[in-house]
């Protein structure tokens, strides 16, 4: 009797996060990676961080943690198009299963969406649809909101639009400065995006 030699390959789902500055966004999720064992129990790992800035704080979190990073300065490109297909190029290499912006500040042109749709995903500082683009806390306080937020949404080629994956609300207090705002929706940013995230991997 034969024997049949079954050899199960378990390919890793990559994870390729794209930051511009600080990098709290994706040092939250590498951590949730990490504590919740992602690896094992979801497949999947950070594979890389890639910035648009040299200098984005965010790039030596990530060497420290011993994720493999890069920097696609936008400023050596003439024109969106020309950035976006060196970006693409850089992020291909890690064949990722789910890209992920974290504060990555750059409008992105529609043929780069459409080669990631379904695994582009972006957190907006804002209950979407309300506030898309910059100056979200500013305006939520100056409209007299008393509620904001954030939102996990699927990335579309129309700016901060998508289907929303998760969002988070916070009250916005009397005598709220901007600042004071972003850094209490910030606390909530670093809990439903790694969550987001999770959930994302297990429908993968
Ligand atoms: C976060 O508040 C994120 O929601 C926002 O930038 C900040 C980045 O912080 N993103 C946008 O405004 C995108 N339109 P981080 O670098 O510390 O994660």
């Amino acid at each position: 009797m034969r024997r049949a030699l079954i050899i199960v390959a378990r390919t890793m789902k990559n994870i390729v996060i794209l930051i511009s500055g600080t990098g709290s966004n994706m040092a939250a999720i590498v951590r949730a990676a990490e504590a919740q064992r992602w690896g094992e129990r979801l497949g999947a790992r950070v594979a890389a961080v890639i910035s648009n800035r040299p200098n984005a704080g965010g790039l030596e979190f990530a060497r420290k943690a011993g994720i493999a990073t890069a920097v696609v300065d936008h400023q050596a490109f003439d024109g969106r198009e020309a950035f976006d297909a060196a970006l693409r190029v850089e992020i291909d290499r890690h064949a990722p299963s789910l890209v992920v912006l974290a504060g990555f500040m750059r409008i992105l042109t529609p043929g780069f969406v459409a080669h990631y749709a379904g695994r582009l995903i972006n957190i907006h500082p804002s209950l979407l649809p309300a506030f898309p683009g910059l100056h979200t806390h500013q305006r939520a306080i100056d409209e007299g909101c008393r509620f904001a937020g954030a939102s996990v949404h699927q990335v579309t080629a129309e700016l901060d639009h998508g289907h929303i994956l998760a969002q988070a609300v916070v009250p916005v207090l009397p005598g709220d400065t901007a600042d004071a705002l972003a850094a209490r929706v910030l606390t909530q940013e670093h809990l439903i995006y790694p969550r987001a995230v999770a959930d994302l991997l297990r429908q993968l």
